[in-house]
């Protein structure tokens, strides 16, 4: 057999090899206690993907800053809030690799987004294109600016179930045209919770003069990240979902060669003084947020970065792929969980599966106040699913009370 032929073979038997399903994996041991959160008892909680959660170490912190403001107003805000930020911001900065000169902090990544869409200018006939996956707020920012401008929103089409991460990015390349302007691409995904291949979309990007803003809600925290090196112009990133900091946590990183242009959605004081300057003061506001970071960044380092991945990485494989199989849906992406995170968006079984938007709605509500089960329904595809998240505090047994919640449900 010559070296072609053989490659040939081998290639064929990895193909077999791959769809050879592999046994289920074990649910992780637990690495972190329910009772270090503020979550309430007696609700079983699996939605830390839409607003997060704060561990009490960190409120403990921010209630700490928040007295210090107001005990020295002037001494906390007038003269020292310029280095207060600075300190905040240096853990953040070592842990995404990104250097203080090149991002701002902002509430959340719907301003970090809103801050470059507003600083950039489009010409009639520019499009400003993301994927049908995007999140809705994102959405209409980008109609928004497109209007503003007379330019076009579009939307490349981008069906589930998705096998690979090269699948993807092929189709989010070939939906691009010479109009393209600027290219809007989650990192992972709402409604599907799909981890995108960025880096690969983006180089496929280079020397199409389409720039990329990264959409990073989720996945500072869930995912290894380092920013500078994905090679976007822009990155705007949630700490407030999966690192667990406080409410109103969220950066905006800019590529050094267009920080001069990109401004805070509130232009303020320090205007034409550098980004990090400019995204520093944004008017009086309570910044005990962004001062207790430091404080997340040590409660999540001191579990360890690593561990908490794997352990909501596990969980959520394991998660998936027992719904999954129990109620006899196909999944959206590889079993494997290759294409996922801490989230996984997950078929409903039976009829729940034909529920429109205004009754997955209802369901939600009547399953949180009569099951005290927190889960989002997600419509998608004209499907109902919904979409787990898998958090420290959770555990096994919280998404074995979801199935036989579900089943019931499904069953009346
Ligand atoms: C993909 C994506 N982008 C942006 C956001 C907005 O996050 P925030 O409300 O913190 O700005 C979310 C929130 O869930 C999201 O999932």
């Amino acid at each position: 057999m010559n070296q072609m032929s053989l490659s040939i073979k081998l290639l064929g038997m990895m193909d077999r090899l791959d769809r050879i399903e592999p046994p289920p994996a074990a649910p992780p041991a637990p690495i972190a206690e329910f009772s270090q959160w503020m979550l309430r008892e007696g609700v079983t909680f699996l939605n830390h993907g839409s607003f997060g959660a704060a561990p009490r170490a960190v409120l403990a912190a921010q209630d700490e800053w928040r007295r210090r403001i107001e005990a020295e107003p002037i001494e906390m805000l007038g003269r020292r809030e310029p280095e207060l930020v600075a300190e905040a911001k240096k853990p953040v900065g070592e842990f995404l690799h990104m250097a203080p000169a090149d991002f701002g902090l902002v509430t959340n990544a719907t301003e970090g987004v809103n801050a470059v869409l507003n600083s950039l200018s489009f010409q009639p006939g520019d499009e400003l294109v993301t994927t049908s996956h995007v999140y809705n707020a994102v959405r209409m920012a980008m109609r928004h600016t497109a209007t503003r401008h007379g330019a076009t929103y579009r939307q490349i089409d981008l069906p589930t179930p998705v096998q690979s991460a090269s699948a993807i990015a092929r189709q989010v390349l070939q939906g691009l045209s010479e109009r393209t302007k600027l290219l809007v691409i989650d990192h992972i995904t709402s409604p599907t919770a799909l981890i995108f291949p960025v880096e690969e979309i983006i180089a496929g990007c280079a020397g199409r003069g389409v720039e990329v803003l990264v959409d990073g809600a989720h996945a500072p925290g869930m995912i290894e990240l380092d920013v500078p090196k994905i090679g976007a112009t822009y990155y705007a990133g949630n700490l407030h979902k999966w690192s667990c900091a406080a409410k109103g946590c969220g950066f905006l990183w800019v590529a050094p060669k267009r920080a001069a242009e990109i401004h805070p959605c509130i232009v303020s004081h320090l205007y034409g003084q550098g980004l990090s300057e400019e995204f520093s003061w944004q008017g009086t506001r309570d910044i005990s947020a962004w001062l207790s970071l430091p404080a997340a960044m040590e409660f999540m380092g001191a579990i360890g970065w690593a561990r908490i991945r794997a352990h909501n990485h596990g969980l959520a494989v394991w998660a998936h792929r027992m719904l999954c199989e129990r109620w006899k849906v196909p999944a959206m992406s590889p079993m494997d969980g290759s294409l996922f995170g801490a989230t996984a968006t997950i078929l409903l079984p039976g009829k729940l599966a034909e529920m429109e938007e205004p009754q997955a709605k209802a369901m939600q509500q009547r399953v949180y106040d009569e099951e005290r089960l927190e889960i989002p329904f997600v419509c998608w595809q004209g499907k109902c699913h919904i979409r787990i998240s898998c958090q420290m505090y959770n555990r096994p047994g919280d998404y074995v009370r979801l199935a036989e919640v579900i089943e019931r449900r499904a069953g009346e």
